[in-house]
This record gives C-alpha cells, sequence and structure tokens, in this order.
C-alpha cells in the first residue's frame, strides 16, 4: 500500500470501506480531509476529521487516498489537489487482501479495490478508478482513471472502460466492447454494444436511456 500514514479525502460511504481494508492491515490512519467538516462529527468510526481538502498542506509526508465516489467528483479533486502542488506519487493505492491478481496486472496510483474483486491477466486499472467488491475483471480489460465498477460487474475480454465511466451493480458488458468516457451503465444492465461517452444505458439487453450534457 504505503509505508506513510494515510489521509482519506472526503468521509463518505467509500472512505469508511476503506478505513476497515487499512485498519485491518494494521496501517496507520491520520484521517479524513472533507469540505464539509464543520457540519460532520469529530470522528467518523474511530478516525478524526482533521478539516477541509485545502488542509493537506498540512500534511506533507502523508499519502493520499481520494475516497469520492463519484469519478467525476474524484477527478475534480485530484485537479485541485494537483493545483496545491500535489504530484502522483503521494497517492496511495489500496487492494484488499482478498483481491486476486495472479498475473500482476498494473494498478494506478489512488486506486482502491475491494474484497473478492478477480483480475485475471493481462488487465490495466488506470489511475484512481474504484472497483466493488467482487468484480470480475478478465483478459485484456483496460479500465481507464477515475472509472467506478459497482458490486458485482462482470468483465467479458478487451472490455475498454473509459475515463470516468460507471458500471452499475450487477452489470455484465460482452467481450470486446467499448464503454466510452464519462458514459454510464445502470445496474443489472447486460450490454451487448458499445456505448458511447456520456450516454446513459440500462436494461436486458441494455438501452440508451439519456446523454449527460
Ligand atoms: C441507470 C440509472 C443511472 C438511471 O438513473 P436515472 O437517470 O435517475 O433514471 P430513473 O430512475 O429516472 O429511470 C429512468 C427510466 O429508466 C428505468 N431504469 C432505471 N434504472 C434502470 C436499470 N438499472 N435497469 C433497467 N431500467 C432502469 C426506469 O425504470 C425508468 O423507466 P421509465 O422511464 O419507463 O419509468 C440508475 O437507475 C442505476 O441503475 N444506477 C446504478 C445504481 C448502482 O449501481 N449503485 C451502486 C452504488 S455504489
Amino acid at each position: 500500500m504505503t509505508r506513510h500514514p494515510l489521509l482519506l479525502i472526503a468521509a463518505g460511504g467509500l472512505a469508511r470501506e476503506v478505513l476497515a481494508v487499512v485498519r485491518e492491515s494494521g496501517h496507520e490512519v491520520l484521517g479524513f480531509l472533507d469540505d464539509r467538516h464543520e457540519e460532520l462529527p469529530s470522528t467518523i468510526s474511530g478516525a478524526r476529521v482533521l478539516g477541509g481538502v485545502d488542509d493537506v498542506t498540512l500534511y506533507p509526508r502523508a499519502s493520499l487516498l481520494v475516497c469520492v465516489g463519484s469519478g467525476l467528483g474524484r477527478d475534480r479533486v485530484v485537479a485541485r489537489l494537483s493545483a496545491l502542488g500535489i504530484e502522483s506519487d503521494r497517492f496511495a493505492t489500496v487492494i484488499d487482501p482478498s483481491v486476486r491478481n495472479p498475473a500482476g496486472c498494473p494498478i494506478g496510483a489512488g486506486s482502491i479495490l475491494l474484497a473478492g474483486v478477480v483480475i485475471t491477466t493481462d488487465a490495466v486499472i488506470g489511475e484512481h478508478v474504484v472497483v466493488m467488491p467482487h468484480v470480475t475483471i478478465t483478459h485484456d480489460c483496460r479500465i481507464g482513471d477515475f472509472a467506478t465498477l459497482a458490486a458485482g460487474v462482470a468483465l467479458g475480454g478487451g472490455v475498454r472502460v473509459g475515463r470516468g465511466a460507471f458500471l452499475g451493480m450487477n452489470c455484465s458488458i460482452r467481450q470486446g466492447l467499448t464503454i466510452g468516457i464519462g458514459a454510464t451503465v445502470g445496474m443489472g444492465a447486460v450490454v451487448l454494444s458499445d456505448v458511447h461517452p456520456a450516454e446513459t444505458w440500462a436494461g436486458i439487453p441494455a438501452r440508451r436511456l439519456g446523454v449527460t450534457e
């Protein structure tokens, strides 16, 4: 993971899930930074709420993990951190010990892989990607930066997931397809054709519901 103490940026559900994984490993967590800190309790799940995102500069030796649930939100926060001089080597990667990655597929900085994820072989996981429990990523998949794969997603071989795309719980993507940048796939969808950037698809077989302007 990282040898430095960890700061979790955002204090919502994803951050608490990460906290549980990190604690189990015995790694030190300094606490949360969240812009809503004045409305939040002083501790959450036993970890301190230390301030807002800009207070990151007070912790120059901490490793960082952006735990905003939406990929777009993570992208915005990482851009803010970058403007504050934070470079990519400051970001930790959190991988639950139950994740299977026997071929050692690369996983980018800032990414979070929760329990039971399986990566078979020759896949590449980008930066600040969130992969929730029991996702299956098979051979030759490419997961773009800031993508989010909700629990139970299954990707056939060679699937491309664009930057910031969101794949809802238990959707299945046929092998060889591309899910475009910023696209959304609804929970339970069975996707049989490419999804263009920013489009939302759902259903069995999946159909286009709309497009984000
Ligand atoms: C697809 C999704 C993004 C659409 O959300 P939305 O834009 O708010 O859409 P609405 O709920 O207004 O539904 C619009 C229509 O799509 C249908 N619909 C919504 N989600 C659907 C889904 N997953 N499968 C099939 N149909 C769906 C609705 O029934 C509705 O149909 P209607 O117009 O005939 O009444 C959302 O329903 C979804 O599946 N999100 C993923 C949830 C998830 O995985 N959460 C995990 C959190 S970690």
